[in-house]
């Protein structure tokens, strides 16, 4: 540290006796308020060191991330829906998608096939078969289950939701029943 920079007794009205491009500094003493506000955020990053990295506290982002990245996915999906095994497979395992079939199932579908999906293995009375079983009337990949909901098979007393629900809703209820399910 030179001489000219050696900090002098803060005197109203003195200068710092180095000048830069003409720019003067007045020798003043930092106030009160800034020094607080630095200690304070001194001894507050301890504490926020101690209790997010040692503390042992779980702190968890994971979720909320994940139903972030969820909810950017299903924009993805719905603005280009494609109905085909992979995609339905991938739509299963997306929680928005998931969330708005299951919507769609309580309303239409739990008259017949049960709020639990189990149909008439959990109730003879239950019109509908159970659809988390492995067993598929009419077949068990995701574009099968796709078109039975699309086009019923209304001798059996399945009506035909495609009509009613549109290629997205309907896209949504069968991601629901297919997250009962393994991909293979
Ligand atoms: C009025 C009663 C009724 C309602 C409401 C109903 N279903 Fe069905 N569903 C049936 C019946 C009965 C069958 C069996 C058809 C058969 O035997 O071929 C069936 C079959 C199915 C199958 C095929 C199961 C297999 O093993 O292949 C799926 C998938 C299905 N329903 C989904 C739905 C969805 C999704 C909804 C709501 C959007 C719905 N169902 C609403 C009566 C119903």
């Amino acid at each position: 540290m030179s001489d000219s920079d050696k900090p002098e007794t803060p005197e109203e009205g003195s200068t710092r006796h180095h000048v830069y491009d003409g720019i003067e500094e007045f020798n003043k003493r930092l106030p009160n308020w800034w020094l607080f506000t630095l200690y304070g955020a001194i001894v507050f990053s301890i504490g926020y060191w101690f209790y997010y990295a040692q503390s042992g506290v779980p702190v968890e982002d994971g979720p909320r991330v994940e139903a972030e990245i969820a909810r950017i996915q299903a924009i993805k999906m719905s603005s280009n829906v494609v109905i085909d095994d992979p995609h339905l497979w991938e739509m299963s395992r997306n929680a928005v998608f998931i969330a708005g079939g299951e919507e769609t199932y309580q309303s239409l579908c739990a008259a017949c096939h049960l709020p639990s999906l189990r149909g008439k293995s959990e109730s003879p009375a239950a019109i509908g078969p159970d659809l988390t079983d492995g067993e598929w009337i009419h077949g068990a990949e995701p574009i099968n289950v796709y078109h039975v909901v699309d086009a019923g098979v209304l001798e059996k007393g399945m009506p035909a939701w495609g009509p009613v629900l549109g290629t997205e809703k309907t896209a949504q209820v069968v991601a629901f029943i297919l997250s009962h399910h393994q991909a293979p």
